[in-house]
C-alpha cells in the first residue's frame, strides 16, 4: 500500500481551503463562478450534515484535501454516504470529485485518496462504494481495486 511523500498529509476539507480546493478542481470540470462565502456555506453543510446509522451520528459527506509539504491543497475528492431502505437500510458510499494538481499527478496521490476515500466508507459500514467516471479513467480506477459496474446515464437541462 503506498503511502504519502514525507511531509504530505490528508484531511478533512475545511471552509478555509477556497482557492487551492477551487483550482484544484478546474481540472476536473467548469467550477464557474463560486465565490468564497458560498464555498464556505457548503463547506460548513458538509461538515454539520449528519445521518443515523445503527444509533450513531455520522458525518454523511467526507471531503478530503491531501496537502503538500508547503500546506498547499494539491488533491481534492469526497464520500457521500447515502441511507437506503434495501440491504436493510444499508449505507452506499459515492465517491465524488476527485482531482490531483497538474504538477501532482503520477506520484500515487490519487491512488492514496481513493484507498482513504473506499476505507473510510468501509469503516462506516457501506455494503459497496460506487463512482461515475470517463472512459479514460478506467485503468486508474481498476488500479485502486474499482471494477466495471454497470452503465452511467444522465439526464440534464
Ligand atoms: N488510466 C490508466 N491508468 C492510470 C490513469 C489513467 N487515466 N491515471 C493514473 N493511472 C495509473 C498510474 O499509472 C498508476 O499506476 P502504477 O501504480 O502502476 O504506477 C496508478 O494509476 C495510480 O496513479 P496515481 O499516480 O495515483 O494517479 P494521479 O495521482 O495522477 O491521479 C487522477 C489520477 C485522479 C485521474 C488525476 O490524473 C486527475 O486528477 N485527473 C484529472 C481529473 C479527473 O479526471 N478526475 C477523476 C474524475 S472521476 C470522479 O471524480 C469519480
Amino acid at each position: 500500500m503506498p503511502s504519502l511523500p514525507p511531509g504530505y498529509s490528508i484531511r478533512r476539507t475545511q471552509p478555509r481551503d477556497f482557492e487551492n480546493v477551487v483550482d484544484t478542481l478546474r481540472i476536473l470540470t467548469t467550477v464557474g463562478d463560486i465565490s468564497r462565502e458560498q464555498f464556505e456555506d457548503i463547506v460548513t453543510y458538509w461538515n454539520s450534515t449528519t445521518i443515523n446509522f445503527h444509533g450513531k451520528q455520522i458525518h454523511a459527506y467526507h471531503p478530503r484535501v491531501i496537502l503538500d509539504g508547503s500546506g498547499r491543497v494539491i488533491a481534492t475528492g469526497t464520500v457521500f454516504l447515502e441511507r437506503k431502505i434495501i440491504h436493510e437500510g444499508g449505507l452506499v458510499g459515492h465517491v465524488e470529485d476527485i482531482a490531483v494538481a497538474k504538477d501532482q499527478q503520477g506520484k500515487q496521490l490519487g491512488l492514496i485518496l481513493i484507498q482513504h476515500l473506499t476505507a473510510l466508507a468501509h469503516e462506516h459500514g457501506c455494503y459497496k462504494v460506487i463512482l461515475d467516471c470517463d472512459e479514460k479513467n478506467v485503468g486508474f480506477y481498476e488500479k485502486c481495486g474499482y471494477r466495471r459496474a454497470g452503465v452511467e446515464m444522465d439526464h440534464r437541462l
